[in-house]
């Protein structure tokens, strides 16, 4: 009898100390990824894979609480769970929240408390930012390393946000293992080392086309006409300094999605900076690939007549940048419908290659600036109306990897000194940049 009553009391105590214990432990959030789904000065979208754990809370606040969950002010609990391809997806989207602010926080569950980490809120005033835009991922062999090397690159710059501009796992979006892996990589890569989520603004692709909701699946990003395959946003910060119109190149161009777009450019139009990203190119700059009269019908005549300063594409799987083009079929020095024009023209910059292999650019046109054929993306510093100057953007080309004569891999995340938050605008040492005019580091927009 006393034997037993010694037992009950070691399994009780046994059990209270794991109660107590059980909120120290680190649970693992490895897939987690923040991303800018609605208006990014108010609202972020916290999204991972909660395995086979219950009760998940995210414990917030602007004050840097470390792991000690209960001194942050705020939580909240997932608005949704799906099951999509072997994963338990929460999904939070924290809203109200404060413009231009750092917000720190832990994610709790049955199994513990994860690390700390933070976000920044976009500015809701005119003020220098940077951010990145690339696309194109694979899930394996050299291709997969290349991806990994501009992820890393990522974390050494600290951009506001990165525009990721479709393809993003290999095959058609619905394998399990290649959107784990590509979702840890890109958690555990693009992450700062003290913690800060870049966030990101997905775009749709031609691989993610094997279930047209994936980007709402994966991303939580929003849709149009209740129809989650129709995966197409804009959203602002800054005030009136920046608007970023996500459009969707694979599904229907006109129709529907030619009216909204037509709608968000009037309605924004007054706005210093207006920016456009979708996958398929107009006219590829490799040989290699389709030339898209359709999307150059629908799109490239609203983008001017409304005035969009800057345009990404990705698909190709090389390098691009145009000088800024009018769309004029008619013109006799014009070129597949475009004609140079520095005042008031459209600035086309792409085409993949944040991972996956290069294509040769033997495409260019007499409006290319410059293009090439390695792993990349562009670092882009947006600066208000200063004093003595006027509203600009400095586009730099990151090289992030190459392949040499014999079909090496070159990485060239290796040796960058990483920017911190109080300098995140100097041209970091190791970083290595591709000179689209001769002799210069960065394009500038508007071009002179
Ligand atoms: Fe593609």
């Amino acid at each position: 009898m006393k034997n037993l009553l010694k037992l009950l009391l070691l399994f009780f105590g046994l059990t209270l100390f794991a109660c107590e214990k059980a909120p120290e432990e680190v649970t693992d959030v490895s897939t987690l990824r923040l991303v800018w789904n609605g208006d990014p000065t108010t609202t972020a979208s916290i999204v991972w894979d909660g395995k086979t754990k219950t009760d998940p809370v995210i414990y917030f606040g602007e004050k840097d609480r470390g792991r000690k969950y209960k001194k942050y002010p705020y939580n909240q609990k997932p608005y949704r769970t799906l099951g999509y391809y072997d994963m338990n997806t929460q999904y939070i989207r924290l809203e109200n929240l404060k413009p231009g602010k750092a917000y720190y926080f832990v994610i709790k569950d049955s199994e513990g408390v994860s690390e700390r980490y933070w976000f920044r809120t976009a500015p809701d005033q005119a003020e220098a930012f940077t951010f990145v835009a690339g696309g194109d991922t694979k899930s394996s062999g050299d291709a997969l390393e290349a991806g990994r090397s501009s992820n890393r690159i990522v974390a050494d710059l600290r951009p506001l946000f990165v525009l990721f501009s479709g393809d993003i796992t290999s095959g058609n979006g619905t394998d399990p293992e290649n959107w784990k892996q590509w979702l840890t990589d890109w958690h555990t890569l693009t992450t700062t080392s003290d913690g800060r989520l870049i966030p990101v603004v997905m775009v749709q692709g031609n691989h993610e086309g094997g279930n047209m909701a994936n980007l709402n699946i994966i991303f939580d990003t929003p849709f149009q006409q209740n129809d989650s395959s129709s995966v197409y946003y804009s959203w602002s910060l800054g005030g009136d300094l920046f608007h970023l119109i996500a459009l969707n190149s694979q599904i229907e161009q006109g129709g529907k999605q030619k009216k909204w777009l037509e709608n968000d450019l009037i309605t924004h139009q007054t706005y210093t900076f207006k920016i456009a990203a979708y996958h398929k190119p107009i006219w590829p700059h490799t040989s290699r690939k389709r030339e898209n009269e359709y999307l150059y019908k629908q799109w490239a005549f609203l983008f001017y007549k409304y005035g969009l300063d800057l345009s990404f594409d990705a698909d190709s799987h090389m390098h691009k940048i145009t000088y800024p083009l009018r769309p004029d079929s008619l013109a006799v020095d014009s070129l597949m419908g475009f004609i140079r024009d520095d005042q008031k023209g459209t600035m086309y910059i792409g085409e993949g290659s944040w991972g996956a292999h290069p294509r040769p650019a033997d495409d260019d046109k007499p409006w290319t600036m410059a293009s090439g054929s390695f792993n990349q993306f562009k670092w882009l510093q947006v600066y208000p109306q200063g004093e003595n100057s006027e509203a600009h953007i400095k586009i730099y080309t990151v090289i992030t990897a190459d392949y040499d004569k014999e079909g090496k891999l070159h990485t060239y995340y290796e040796g960058i000194e990483p920017l911190n938050e109080n300098n995140l605008f100097n041209v970091p040492a190791g970083l290595k940049v591709f000179q689209n005019e001769k002799g210069k580091d960065f394009v500038t927009y508007p071009y002179h």
